[in-house]
Parts: structure tokens; sequence; C-alpha cells
């Protein structure tokens, strides 16, 4: 496991020769331990990353030529599947099945962005109809500069390619801040660039601690964007900071996304998917449907079901055989979501199923899957993203009643329905007020399709060709067609 910087090609110390600890969240144990960046760190990797955009060949070279960088990469992360996913395992806890999807979609984020990054070649520019003699005109698509990427502990390597694979795509360099809670396999992206031939400076990763090290990166001049993942208050903080500058920004922020479930969706489907909504990867994701409305005539034979099947998961070490639960990222989040727990029994909610610490895992951070009743409309749980393994459910009877309940957020990053009525369904999911909608299930997430929220859940589009379109500008071409006199002062 790697432990040092990279800047300009290089694993190198941070300048203070500082480390910080790398805890595995199954038993709080301090397993690695990496360099603390700072300041003096970051400017060093922004350098790297403005002079190899300002004279180096990555921006200079073809769609084509990147292409086959960025497809290496993919083929090399593949090729380590195993060893990243286990190093997912041991650094976040999530289960070795989803950090094996989780490593196989970055590959394939990879491969998808070498693709769109050929298309450039020929669709970067398209003509613009000036509609007057004399002038003809273009529009020109050119990488933005030097992106600085600030990205969560929910999906490390995931979330690290959805910034890196279009923002070298586009033709930018990058400065990756991961998250100080999980620097394992970000690191390893530098190991796997240098193999593939990325020139030196195009990538830099800088490990360290928000205040320390993603705060400079923020406010650094050198960078042109900033692209960051995470919590809203921190997101706000940065959207603050970049304006100093006008940085190019885009936030991917917290959601508290609503599953509405119709009467007539049979209880096994309702239940698989609001399970899958809100347990998959401990709950430690976006776009969670962490707020659950079922239509009152199946509300309590849900219900029932829920608590069943919400018994059966078997919660525990993530490399263990059939294990769909693992422990919550560290200390804090484990004690914010048993604190939230505790926040929604004040206010009156019911706990239905879970609610604590589950029997014999106390040396980990581990929390039971949990059930939440009849919390307020305006309680903190049903209100607040929890980061976790916590679902609130309540019964609705008209169809507006649900989308109004559904849409009465501060937040907008996903929405789900679920309808045996097609029509339904569609008009649901047009009146609900969130950048991600699913029909008939929950948190399915393709590299080809938009993925970003409206309202406090964020600024712009990842994924797909919208994510690529994160790391370019559009600049005009306009041509004035010398043989005709302008006429304006000099009068022919
Ligand atoms: P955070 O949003 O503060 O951290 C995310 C990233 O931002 C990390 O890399 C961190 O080092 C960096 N960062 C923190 N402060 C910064 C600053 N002032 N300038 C620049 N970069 C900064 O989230 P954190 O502290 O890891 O978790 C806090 C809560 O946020 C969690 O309990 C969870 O509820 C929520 N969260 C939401 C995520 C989402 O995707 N919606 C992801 C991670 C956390
Ligand atoms: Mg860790």
């Amino acid at each position: 496991m790697k432990h040092r910087l990279f800047i300009n090609g290089d694993y190198v110390d941070a300048a203070t020769g500082e480390m910080f600890d790398v805890v595995d969240p199954s038993n709080n144990n301090v397993v690695h331990r990496v360099a603390r960046g700072g300041a003096k760190d970051i400017d060093a990797a922004v350098k790297a990353a403005r002079a190899a955009f300002d004279t180096g060949p990555w921006p200079r070279m073809t769609g084509v030529q990147r292409a086959e960088v960025l497809r290496r990469m993919g083929d090399e992360i593949a090729a380590r599947t195993d060893a990243l996913a286990r190093m997912e395992v041991l650094d976040n806890g999530k289960p070795l099945p989803e950090a094996v999807w989780d490593i196989e979609d970055t590959a394939a984020v990879f491969h998808f962005y070498a693709d769109l990054a050929e298309r450039l070649d020929t669709e970067a520019e398209e003509t613009v109809d000036l509609g007057m003699d004399g002038f003809t005109s273009k529009a020109v698509k050119e990488p933005v500069g030097v992106a600085g990427a600030i990205i969560p502990w929910n999906f490390p390597m995931l979330m690290a390619s959805w910034k890196v694979a279009p923002a070298l795509a586009a033709g930018c360099t990058i400065v990756l801040k991961p998250s100080e809670v999980t620097p394992l396999t970000a690191l390893e992206l530098g190991e796997i660039a240098n193999k593939a031939g990325l020139p030196a400076g195009a990538l830099n990763i800088v490990t360290g601690f928000g205040a320390e090290a993603g705060q400079p990166l923020t406010e650094h001049p050198l960078v042109d964007k900033l692209a960051f993942t995470g919590s809203v208050p921190t997101g706000s903080r940065i959207m603050a900071t970049a304006a100093k500058d006008v940085k190019t920004l885009s936030l991917e922020l917290g959601g508290k996304s609503p599953l509405v479930v119709f009467a007539d969706t049979p209880i096994d489907e309702a239940v698989e998917w609001i399970l899958f909504g809100i347990f998959w990867n401990q709950g430690e994701v976006c776009s969670a449907t962490s707020r659950v409305l079922i239509e009152a005539p199946i509300y309590d034979a849900v219900m029932a079901r829920l608590v069943v099947e919400t018994r059966k998961i078997k919660i525990g070490h993530g490399l263990e055989e059939g294990v769909l639960l693992g422990p919550l990222v560290n200390k804090a989040q484990h004690e914010k979501v048993l604190a939230a727990i505790q926040t929604g029994r004040d206010a009156g909610a019911r706990v239905v199923v879970g609610g604590g610490v589950p029997d014999g895992l106390e040396h980990g951070c581990y929390v039971e899957p949990t059930i939440l009743a009849d919390a307020p409309l305006d309680s903190w749980v049903w209100t607040e993203e929890i980061f976790g393994p916590v679902v609130c459910v309540r019964p609705f009877t008209t169809e507006a009643e649900a989308v109004d309940l559904a849409n009465r957020s501060d937040y907008g990053l996903a929405a789900a329905v679920m309808s045996a009525d097609t029509a339904r369904a569609e008009r649901v999911a047009r009146a609900f007020r969130a950048g991600i909608v699913w029909i008939n299930c929950s948190q399915p997430t393709f590299t080809q399709a938009p993925w970003g929220g409206y309202k406090k859940s964020g600024i712009g589009r990842e994924l797909g060709v919208w994510g690529l379109n994160n790391y370019l500008e559009t600049k005009q071409i306009t041509t004035w067609d010398r043989s005709k006199p302008w006429g304006w002062y000099i009068k022919g």
C-alpha cells in the first residue's frame, strides 16, 4: 500500500514529513499511515498540474492519444480488482462484493471516458450560423485547465474516477484530494497512471485533511475549476471560496431522497427496493432513498415484511461470506448515526426494527439496519441526511400528497417511485424536483446517465457526456471575410 503523495509523476513525502493514521472501521485498528499533505504540498501539486497543462503534452495530444492512456488506466485497474477491492474493505468497511462492484465500475468509467475523449477529435467543433453575410463562426470545446477535485469516503476509488477520468479525457490536468477517512485506493492511481503512460503532472494526488489540504486547493489561484462531492456545509464553503477567483465549480452534495410506493406494487418488490435503497453501502450513499412513503392500503403489509427481511440482513466484517452490512466508515460517523436515531426517538419517531449496535459487534463501527416510523415531518431525522442504515417510513393516501411530501425538502438529489401504472409512474417522475429519478427501483447507477442534484444537492452534472462537459470550456472563433471593407471609420 502506498503512503506518499503523488506529485509530478513521483511519490514524495509531505513537506512537513508528517503522517496520519488509516483506520479499519471493523475494529478501529490503525492499519497504515499516509502522508499528511498541507498547503506547501498542494502548491507543489497545483504548480505541477499548471505546468503540465500550460506546456506539457497532455492537452496537446489528440483525443485518440489520450484515450489510449485512459484505456490502459482502466485495464490496469481492472487487473487489480481483487487487491483494490480488499483495500477498500479495509479502509471503508463495505462488504467485499460491493467493493468489487465499485472497482469494476471504476475501470468502466475510465473506459467510458476513453471513448468520449476519442469523440472529441471530431465533435469538439461546431459551426455556428450567424445569419449574417461576411462572417463565419464556430464553437470549439477546450479543456478548462487545472482542475482541483475533492472527494468523500463512501465510494473512495469510484468517486476519484468520476472526476479524474472525465477531467483527463477533456485534456485537463488535475489535483485530487481524497478523503482523509479513506485515502488508500486513490493513492494507487498514481502508480496506475505512470504504468499507463500518463505524462508527469497530469494527475497529482495529495492526501490530507479538509482544512489543511482541501482548503488550500480551493483557494489556489492557479486552479481553474473545482469539483467537489461531499456534505452540504463543506460544499457551500467551497462555493464561497471559489467565488473569490470566480472559479468554475461543480458540486455533488447530500440528499434526503424519497421513495414513493403505490399500492399496486407487489409487496416483495417494494420491500426489496426499500432495503436496497437505504441499506446498500451501509446507507452511506448520497442518493439513498432515506424517506419512504407507502400508500396506506399496503402500509401494514409492507412494514411487516420489512421487519422480517431487515432482521435477516447479515451484519459483519466486509470479508465475511454473506455479509450485506459492514461497519460504518469511522467512529465519528458511528456516533453521528447513533445520535441521529436518538434524535428521532426524542422527536417521537418509533423504532420499528434495529436502533442500536448489534450484539457481539461492539468492537467496530457497526449499527443495526434501522427503520423509524411516525417521524414528524419537521423532525431532524425526516428532513436531514443521516448517512447511515436508517430509513424513515410514512403512509400517504393520495398521489398529490405523496408528491408534495416527496418534494418538501431542501434537497433534490434523487427520488424514486414504484407503481404498476406506468402513466402514473411517469407523471410522478416528472413531478419530482430531483436530478436522478428511478422508476420501480432505487440506486442503480450508470456511467452513461447524468448524475447530480437540484436545490441544495448541488450544481452541475457528472457522468455521461455531461461529466465531460464539466471539464470543457466553449470558445467561439468568428472570422470576418476581409475581402469586404467594414466601413465604419474608414469610409471606402
Ligand atoms: P465533508 O464534506 O466535510 O468531506 C468531504 C471532503 O471534503 C473530504 O475530502 C474533506 O477532507 C474535504 N473537506 C472538508 N472540509 C474542507 C474545506 N474546508 N475545504 C476543502 N475541502 C474540505 O464530509 P465528512 O466530514 O467526511 O463527513 C461529514 C458528513 O457529511 C457525513 O457525516 C455525511 O453525513 C456527509 N457526507 C455526505 C456525502 C455525500 O456524498 N453526500 C459524502 C461524505 C459525507
Ligand atoms: Mg478508514
